[in-house]
C-alpha cells in the first residue's frame, strides 16, 4: 500500500503531517515567523528566505488539498484573493469566458477588471453545455462553478473541460460547493481548481482563506510569484485551524448531504416552497449530471418562496436554530435570502433563500423550518 492510493478520506486525515519518528509532533507546528535564517546573506534566491513567500503551516495545508484535488495547491488570504490571483494570469487584453451564474464578488471582480481594459468579459450559461462550447474559439478562460451558488446549477464539467482542451483554451473550477471530495475538476479537464476555504474545508465558520490548485508549472509559478508580490498571504494560524476542519471533512459533509437530502424532499412537499434547487432531487434540471459526475450531492439547497421577497424575509426572520447568517459550509445551519446583498445578480430570484446545512439532527432543522414557513403567512 502506497501514498498514491489511499483514499480521499485518508487522505484529508494524514497528508500535510510530520513523518513517523519518535519525539515529532502528531500535528503540523503553528509556524509564527515572518524571516529564516539564511545561508547565503548577499545572494539568497530561495523563495523560503522570507514570510511572504513561504511558510510550513502553509504547506502542511497546501499538501493535504493539493492531495485531495490532484495537483499543487496554493494558498491565499480569502477566496476573493486567490480569485484575484486566477485573473492575474489572463493574458494582457485577452478574452474571459464565465458563468453568468458564479458567485457574486467573483462577477464583481471580473466585471470590475474587465471595464477597466484588463481583459474582455462574456458571461455564458453553464447548464447549456453547447452555447458554452460554441462560445469557446478564441476564448484565453472558461471561469465556472458547478454547482453555482447560490443557483445550484450544474455545469457538464467533462464535457467543457474537453472542449477548452480541445481549442486550447484554460477553465478554471470554483469547487467550493462540491468539495474535493465530491468531484476532482483537475482530471476532468481543469487547468486550476479554486476554493473559498472560509467554507466546507475549513468547515468551523471560524477561519476566512482560499485556495487554488494547479498541475502546470508555468500557472503555478504565475500564481505563486503574484501571491509574493501582491501580499494577499495567509496567517500561519488560518492555515493551522483550516487544516485542522478539513481532518474531519468527510464525516461532516456525509451528515450534511444526507440531512440536505432529507430537507429537500420534505421541501418540495411544502405547499409554501415554490421550488426547491438541490441536485440530489431527481426533479432537478441537474440531476443526471451531478449523478454522473459527483460522488454526492452536496450540503447546499436554495429553496423558493409562493409568498415573495416578504415570505422569504419572514421565513428568515423566524427560523431560531439555522442562524440568519451569510456564508456556509460550517457544522451549523445558516439561512440567507441572497437578494439581502446589493451586488447579488438579478438572476438570483427575489424569493430564493439559501440552506447551508449542517450538523445538527435533520429533524430539528425541520422542525425548526416548519415553524417558521408555518408563521410566515402562507
Ligand atoms: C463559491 C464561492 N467562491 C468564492 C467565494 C469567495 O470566498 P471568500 O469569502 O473566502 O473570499 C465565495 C464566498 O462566499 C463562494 O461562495
Amino acid at each position: 500500500m502506497n501514498e498514491q492510493s489511499w483514499s480521499p478520506e485518508t487522505v484529508a486525515v494524514v497528508a500535510g503531517r510530520p513523518p513517523h519518528q519518535p519525539g515529532a509532533p502528531v500535528s503540523p507546528v503553528v509556524e509564527l515567523t515572518s524571516t529564516y535564517v539564511s545561508w547565503e546573506p548577499f545572494g539568497a534566491t530561495d523563495p523560503g528566505v522570507y514570510g511572504r513567500m513561504n511558510n510550513a503551516t502553509w504547506r502542511a495545508l497546501e499538501e493535504a488539498v493539493g492531495g485531495l484535488e490532484g495537483g499543487t495547491a496554493l494558498c491565499f488570504a480569502s477566496g476573493m484573493a486567490a480569485g484575484a490571483a486566477l485573473f492575474s494570469l489572463v493574458p494582457e487584453s485577452g478574452r474571459v469566458l464565465m458563468a453568468d451564474s458564479c458567485y457574486g464578488s467573483m462577477l464583481s471582480l471580473a466585471g470590475a477588471l474587465a471595464q477597466a481594459g484588463r481583459f474582455s468579459l462574456t458571461l455564458v450559461d453553464v447548464s447549456d453545455t453547447e452555447a458554452v462550447v460554441a462560445a469557446l474559439p478564441g476564448a484565453d478562460w472558461l471561469v465556472l462553478e458547478s454547482p453555482t451558488n447560490p443557483l445550484l446549477q450544474v455545469a457538464d464539467l467533462g464535457a467543457l473541460g474537453a472542449a477548452a482542451q480541445r481549442l486550447g483554451v484554460r477553465l478554471a473550477v470554483d469547487n467550493t460547493f462540491a468539495t474535493p471530495l465530491l468531484q476532482n475538476p483537475l482530471a476532468l479537464g481543469a487547468s486550476v481548481v479554486m476554493h473559498s476555504g472560509t467554507k466546507y474545508l475549513s468547515g468551523h465558520s471560524d477561519v476566512v482563506l482560499g485556495l487554488l490548485v494547479a498541475h502546470d508549472a508555468e500557472l503555478l509559478e504565475g500564481l505563486r510569484g503574484y501571491r509574493g508580490l501582491h501580499g494577499g498571504i495567509l496567517g500561519p494560524m488560518e492555515a493551522w485551524l483550516a487544516l485542522r476542519g478539513l481532518r474531519t471533512l468527510a464525516v461532516r459533509l456525509d451528515r450534511q448531504q444526507a440531512s440536505a437530502g432529507v430537507l429537500a424532499e420534505r421541501l418540495a412537499g411544502h405547499p409554501a416552497i415554490s421550488r426547491v434547487r438541490y441536485p440530489g432531487l431527481s426533479s432537478d434540471p441537474g440531476h443526471q449530471r451531478a449523478k454522473s459526475q459527483m460522488r454526492g450531492f452536496g450540503g447546499m439547497l436554495s429553496i423558493e418562496l409562493g409568498g415573495g421577497r416578504e415570505a422569504a424575509d419572514e421565513l428568515v426572520r423566524h427560523v431560531r436554530l439555522w442562524v440568519p447568517a451569510t456564508s456556509l459550509g460550517g457544522v451549523e445551519s445558516l439561512i440567507e435570502r441572497r437578494r439581502r446583498i446589493p451586488a447579488e445578480p438579478v438572476s438570483v430570484p427575489e424569493n430564493l433563500v439559501r440552506l447551508s446545512v449542517g450538523l445538527e439532527h435533520v429533524d430539528d432543522l425541520w422542525r425548526d423550518l416548519e415553524q417558521a414557513l408555518d408563521g410566515s403567512g402562507e
